[in-house]
């Protein structure tokens, strides 16, 4: 699993360079994340500064992360570029798609068996292309990248929102789609638009029970889900130097659900100590040396008005402890507050279930805080009220919690230990009773509480706080209890007040871990044969898609005209689908199912050209497959806004779908349809989308003069045998068009012409 000091080293070497130029261009002291981005772009620097929220530039990842559930159809991909091994390094982490029940043995033991082949085909690919791999039970992704590959100064993407956690070691680490990730492991760029700076300024220091989620829980209360989207959030300040890595990590965790673009903390001794602790003080001497590059120019927080687009003050010491939800994090309610909150909300008081861990908060810190309010509850006689789960982030951590006898001191509450994996923060709880759908509450230390998120039951209202507020809330069995002023009665009548969490940083004796869960992949990946079952219906090898023939499309009819929002969501949905992921053929049976047809207000339901009938989206496109002839798919404002999820413009592609004219495009599933080689485009006058009628047959007339700036000119022959003739703007560069002729972006790689 070594962590790749030489690739770090690399990083350093040209970091002081890169960054005094920038400075330089940009002409003022520069922030920890300018200094990052500059230090990592693609190309040499630029001849004049970016503008934030503006530019879109092309940058350098030093490593690529994925897990189970977007890695499946990430490598799928990859394994047409027909590189031997990955570019940068590159980890796979199998933690989504273990589902928590009785306890870890059991549960992990059921997942080995039920997602077998979808493991074995992650193991084999990886061992392959020279990508670590980390087995069922190893532990959540983001506690393993912070614990092994996370470093100061870095930059990183990973096929998972919350791959911000990593900025808790000072990294700029970035949540994207399985495209992005393939072309990262390809060997080429990866586009950013620059982002806009949000500074958090933390004073004071935490103290009692505020804890470092406090921190975000009050930053998304103040900012809300939307108010970091485009931007990357940097702490700074006393506040921020003196409280842990781990905690650090909890707060960047938490950026995604402000749709932050990530989040940092400037190098600091509580990041020394964390990665001397978890076995890298090779990486501390190799950081050392270059410090003051790797935290914001000492103007720029003494001053940061002048440096940010937007700055906050939070107070350490004024700061109480949140609980925030439910149904959405940026609902914030400081704990002296949660009693009338709640009763004015009509919120179930009593509280069901107590969860913590998650790669939110699973830190040694967390557990032994958390803990330590466990043991005085058990010391007083107090009966908890709640059920209690863990799910420990790491195989590392849960060995070594064991070894300090922190498990044992929950299991004195009857804690049901669950895998080292997500479990119930993605939905993967088998709850007793959920399907009941009863109005409860639950309190957990993790990041999302959308409704149906842990357990599937809409009336759970699940609440996020701090993992010593969960022990507390779930001992006391109340959402309304006030652990700072109010007491507990014990199984002798008494009155007993709680003390204030305590418990280390890091573990005295040192972390330990007898096996970690990790299969290095082979130096020679030339012989190792990746299976994928013929028969399965879950995995399909992908077959490269058709290149252009150099002809116009003509005869080409409309699949949908699909009416108002249409997000990737509606275009390729999650759920139930998400078992189909690594199998294009099967999860394309859900294309623009969820899309409202502009003619008849319906989802999945549109007419079939060929027989006059209606029928589903997906069995009417295949129908036109069938008989050779090309589609079109029409569509509103922002098509595709949501997710980064490449299935979104895989599943049309695949299923013969050439063309998606809209009036705007949300940009990441524009550039996505781009790569699978699709035509993505656009009305030059939005008012033509009332021109398309249902039974439109649609000609390309100048598709063979397809070049950057020109519009395209379409012939929409109306049943009444009228036409209509439309303009389309498109967006395509020179590179793009080359995808679009190669059939996709992953064609031209694999030609080796990208
Ligand atoms: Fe897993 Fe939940 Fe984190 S799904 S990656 S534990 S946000």
């Amino acid at each position: 699993m070594a962590f790749d000091i030489e690739m770090i080293e690399k990083v350093y070497a040209t970091m002081a360079a890169r960054v005094d130029k920038a400075r330089e261009l940009v002409g003022r002291p520069l922030t920890l994340s300018e200094k990052i981005l500059y230090s990592h772009l693609w190309e040499g620097m630029p001849s004049q500064a970016f503008t934030r929220g503006k530019d879109y530039v092309d940058f350098a990842p030093d490593r690529v992360a994925c897990q189970d559930a977007t890695a499946q159809m990430a490598l799928l991909q990859f394994m047409h570029a027909g590189k031997s091994k990955v570019a940068v390094p590159t980890t796979v982490h199998c933690d989504h798609l273990i589902q928590a029940k009785v306890g870890a043995k059991t549960d992990l033991a059921v997942a080995n068996t039920q997602s077998k082949e979808v493991f074995d085909f992650l193991s084999s690919v990886s061992n392959k292309y020279g990508i670590g791999f980390w087995k069922p039970g190893s532990g959540i992704i983001h506690q393993i990248v912070l614990e092994n590959y996370a470093f100061p100064g870095g930059m990183m993407i990973g096929t998972d929102s919350h791959t911000v956690n990593a900025g808790g070691l000072g990294m700029l680490a970035i949540g994207v789609g399985g495209a992005d990730a393939v072309d990262v492991m390809s060997g080429m760029s990866w586009e950013l638009k620059f982002p806009k700076l949000i500074g958090v300024k933390l004073t004071g220091k935490l103290n009692g029970w505020t804890a470092p989620k406090d921190v975000i829980l009050k930053v998304a209360d103040i900012l809300t889900v939307k108010g970091g989207t485009g931007a990357i959030v940097e702490y700074f300040g006393e506040g921020a130097t003196s409280m842990s890595c781990t905690g650090k990590g909890t707060i960047c965790n938490m950026g995604a659900e402000i749709g932050a673009t990530t989040s940092t903390f400037g190098y600091d001794d509580s990041m020394r100590r964390y990665l001397a602790a978890t076995g890298r003080q090779d990486v501390v001497n190799a950081a050392d040396k270059v410090a003051s590059y790797l935290t914001a120019d000492a103007e720029v927080y003494a001053n940061p008005a002048d440096y940010f687009d937007q700055l906050i003050e939070i107070n350490l010491s004024e700061l109480e402890p949140h609980i925030n939800g439910p149904f959405t994090p940026d609902r914030g309610t400081p704990v002296s507050k949660m009693k009338e909150e709640a009763i004015a909300n009509g919120w179930p008081l009593k509280v069901e279930w107590g969860l913590i861990g998650s790669c939110t908060n699973s830190s040694y810190e967390d557990m032994a805080r958390a803990a330590s309010i466990v043991e005085q509850a058990v010391a007083h006689g107090i009966t908890p009220k709640a059920e209690f789960g863990i799910n420990p982030g790491s195989e590392q951590i849960r060995y070594t919690i064991e070894r300090d006898g922190i498990i044992a001191t929950f299991e004195k509450m009857g804690t049901k230990v669950f895998t080292n994996a997500c479990g119930p923060c993605i939905g993967q709880w088998d709850r007793t009773g959920a399907d009941k759908g009863e109005k409860n509450t639950i309190v957990h230390s993790f990041n999302r509480n959308f409704s149906k998120r842990a357990d599937g039951n809409p009336n759970t209202h699940a609440f996020v706080t701090s993992p010593e507020m969960v022990a507390a809330l779930a001992i006391a069995g109340d959402l309304s209890f006030n652990p700072i002023t109010d007491t507990l009665l014990n199984d002798k009548g008494e009155a007993v007040k709680l003390n204030p969490p305590s418990g280390d940083e890091l573990p005295k004796r040192g972390f330990d871990v007898e096996d970690a869960g990790y299969q290095a992949p082979a130096a020679d990946g030339s012989s190792v044969e990746v299976v994928v079952s013929p028969t399965s219906d879950r995995l399909q090898l992908l077959a490269p898609f058709e290149p252009w023939d150099g002809k116009n499309y003509t005869g080409a009819k409309l699949l949908i005209k699909a009416f108002g929002k249409c997000t990737t969501d509606h275009i390729s949905m999650a759920g139930p689908w998400l078992r189909f992921r690594g199998h294009l053929d099967n999860i394309s049976n859900n294309m623009l199912i969820g899309a409202e047809n502009a003619f008849n207000g319906k989802a999945n339901s549109v007419k079939n050209q060929l027989t006059g009938a209606y029928d589903e989206v997906p069995k009417v496109q295949r129908a036109y497959k069938a008989a050779g002839i090309p589609s079109i798919v029409v569509g509103d404002h922002n098509y595709g806004e949501g997710s980064s999820r490449e299935h979104a413009a895989m599943e049309p592609r695949f299923l013969g779908v050439k063309a998606v004219l809209v009036k705007s495009f949300a940009r990441i599933h524009e550039t996505n349809l781009k790569k699978q080689g699709m035509l993505a485009l656009t009305f030059a006058n939005e008012a033509d989308y009332d021109k398309i009628q249902e039974d439109d047959t649609i000609n390309f007339l100048d598709l063979t003069e397809f070049a950057p700036g020109k519009p395209l000119t379409l012939e929409f022959v109306h049943a009444d045998g009228s036409k209509d003739i439309i303009k389309a703007n498109h967006t395509y560069n020179e590179g793009q068009i080359g995808w679009f002729v190669a059939g996709s972006a992953l064609n031209l790689i694999a030609a080796g012409k990208a």
